[in-house]
């Protein structure tokens, strides 16, 4: 398994992705179990980028359920279409939102989370299984290039096995 992630930590934001995002998938390709490989996912984005809060959310019964994070606590259960992950979860498209006051229904599990960015799974049978949440506690820190980048990931997780 790769032992550790090296990522030019003075690059700008697109070359710290582009260099990221392939250690992932190797990271990723070697483990088979779903927990295993969204517990470093999530480890090693708040690593590279120090955001606030990282995590994944996974639709149970038809809420969405606190998967593997990294960051302060979180709330454990969100209902589909609420909040910006349930509404990404619901939409089925990625949420950016820089300033978290300006979108109608978002929940505060952190009164220092800013500005995010929510990201859906889909499975191989192209249902959502999951949100990929992405917290920062300053303005207007998400842009196209996190989209880009974390949006490429997810959909190379739709291979994993969600049904565990
Ligand atoms: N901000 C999210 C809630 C989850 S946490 O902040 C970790 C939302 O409104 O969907």
């Amino acid at each position: 398994m790769v032992e550790n992630i090296v990522v030019d930590k003075k690059q700008h934001k697109a070359e710290k992705y582009r260099q990221l995002i392939p250690q992932i998938k190797a990271l990723v390709d070697g483990e088979e179990d779903l927990i295993a490989n969204l517990a470093n996912t999530a480890a090693v984005l708040k690593e590279t980028f120090n955001f606030w809060w990282v995590g994944f959310y996974l639709i149970k019964n038809k809420e969405l359920v606190l998967g593997p994070f990294q960051g302060p606590l979180a709330c454990t259960r969100i209902q589909l279409g609420k909040g910006v992950c349930g509404v990404a979860a619901q939409e089925k498209k990625t949420i950016v939102v820089p300033d978290v006051d300006q979108f109608p229904g978002h929940i505060a599990c952190s009164a220092a989370s800013r500005s995010e960015i929510v990201i859906p799974i889909f499975n191989s049978n192209d249902q959502v299984v999951g949100v990929l949440d992405v917290d920062s506690e300053k303005l207007n820190h998400f842009d196209e290039r996190d989209q880009e980048a974390l949006e490429e990931l997810m959909h190379y997780f739709s291979t994993f096995n969600w049904n565990e």
